[in-house]
């Protein structure tokens, strides 16, 4: 019997392959590394704990595909709590490629290296039990702790991240960074700068710097005029944003099953295009869209967050999201400043906006004139007017 295995080399998943054979029983443990952007220096890893192991390891590139859900996650100005989604988009996608190496490689079974404490085993799951195939969790199933899976990794030998040794859980992708675990798990402990790899300390960067991006139909498109696909236009942006410490997020995390953990996220790319995204729908949308939207978008993040972006609530939203960026196109600068990324200027042939009607130095446009606005202003809070002279005779009988 075989089973394709999520596999990564870190700490987890190298603990895994052993157990799998020698707790589960398989006759062959198939590792599956899907590439979404993690640095090369993972694959080397998992390349080597593989090969000290004997496994069998298939690498899947299913970069294009998690660029363009990330791309869709700005068109849904996705967050949850306050971050950019990143390990949640990234889990299905890595969840169906490993299906897929399952499925060709006829497996009895699929695992993954996750805890009964997290996100990620409900989001592999939910693709997975969709199969029919054995899901195996050793990590939850056997109640393994990191500390017994170091000891474990150095009584057996076993490789492990480096630099790291295991101390901390960290989640790489193109779009995001995610380090928790170790002393990073005390909601009182101020993290060391040594847990960044994505970002300068904002208060090292001094200069400021301008960056135009631009849109169309709400798609990142281009840098400084430049085009650039996905890939290349969020590495590029990772790099800007990150010199100037933009996008860290420090945070109390409220989980699917109701436990708050403490999580340390680098994302700077994302948050340089949601703000800039979000600045041009200010321009283009009308404010009865941006209303509503921020509520379409909510459900996205949530649907997002969960792992379900194959839910079919998802592709009924995305319904109207495309419908508002059909006008979603054109440029915003957006300046790094002291660890932000500020829009600080947009343009659209789409805007909804009219110099000659807002300006406080036009008279006025069309035949609308400033005048008009008197009868509007003699209406504006007649009903509370009358329910406050009411209150007063309440009062004062
Ligand atoms: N809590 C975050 C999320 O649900 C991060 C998970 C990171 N996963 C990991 N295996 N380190 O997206
Ligand atoms: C884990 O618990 O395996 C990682 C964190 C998460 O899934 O949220």
């Amino acid at each position: 019997t075989s089973v394709a295995l999520a596999f990564s080399g870190g700490l987890d998943t190298t603990v895994c392959v052993s157990l799998l054979q020698e707790e589960y029983g398989y006759d062959e443990v198939v590792g599956v590394t899907v590439d979404v952007g993690q640095p090369e220096s993972e694959f080397v890893e998992a390349r080597e704990t593989a090969d000290a192991h004997g496994l069998d390891l298939h690498v899947v590139d299913a970069k294009d595909e998690f660029a363009e859900l990330c791309f869709e996650s700005v068109r849904a100005n996705a967050t949850y709590q306050g971050y950019p989604l990143g390990t949640a988009l990234a889990r299905p996608v890595i969840a169906k490629a490993i299906l897929d190496v399952a499925e060709s490689e006829e497996c009895d079974a699929l695992a993954h290296g996750c805890t009964g404490k997290g996100n990620d085993q409900l989001r592999f799951e939910a693709v997975w039990r969709s199969s029919g195939l054995d899901v195996v969790a050793p990590v939850r199933e056997l109640e393994l702790t990191r500390e017994w899976e170091m000891e474990y990794a150095e009584e057996h030998d076993l490789p492990v991240q480096s630099g790291n040794d295991g101390v901390w859980s960290i989640d790489t992708n193109l779009w995001s960074r995610s380090v928790e675990g170790g002393d990073l798990e005390e909601p009182g402990h101020v993290p060391g700068e040594e847990i960044y790899e994505w970002t300068e300390n904002p208060a090292t960067a001094t200069e400021t710097e301008l960056v135009q991006i631009s849109f169309e139909n709400g798609y990142p498109v281009a840098l400084d005029g430049e085009e650039l696909d996905p890939i290349e236009l969020v590495r590029a942006l990772n790099d800007r944003a990150g010199a100037h410490g933009v996008g860290r997020t420090d945070m109390m995390e409220d989980r699917m099953l109701g436990l708050k953990v403490r999580e340390n996220y680098e994302h700077p790319a994302a948050t340089t295009l949601l703000a800039a995204h979000e600045a041009l729908e200010g321009l283009v949308l009308t404010k009865d869209e941006r209303d509503f939207k921020r509520r379409v978008d909510d459900e996205w993040a949530q649907k997002g967050y969960e792992g379900l972006v194959d839910h079919p609530l998802v592709d009924a939203l995305e319904g109207f999201v495309a419908e508002t960026q059909s006008r979603v196109t054109g440029t915003v600068t957006i300046k790094f400043e002291g660890g932000r990324a500020r829009p600080v200027a947009r343009d659209s042939p789409y805007a909804a906006y009219s110099e000659d009607a807002a300006s406080f130095n036009t008279e006025g446009v069309g035949d609308i004139t400033q005048t008009d606005a008197t009868g509007v202003a003699k209406y504006h809070g007649f009903q509370s007017r009358l329910a406050n002279a009411a209150r007063a005779a309440v009062a004062d009988p």
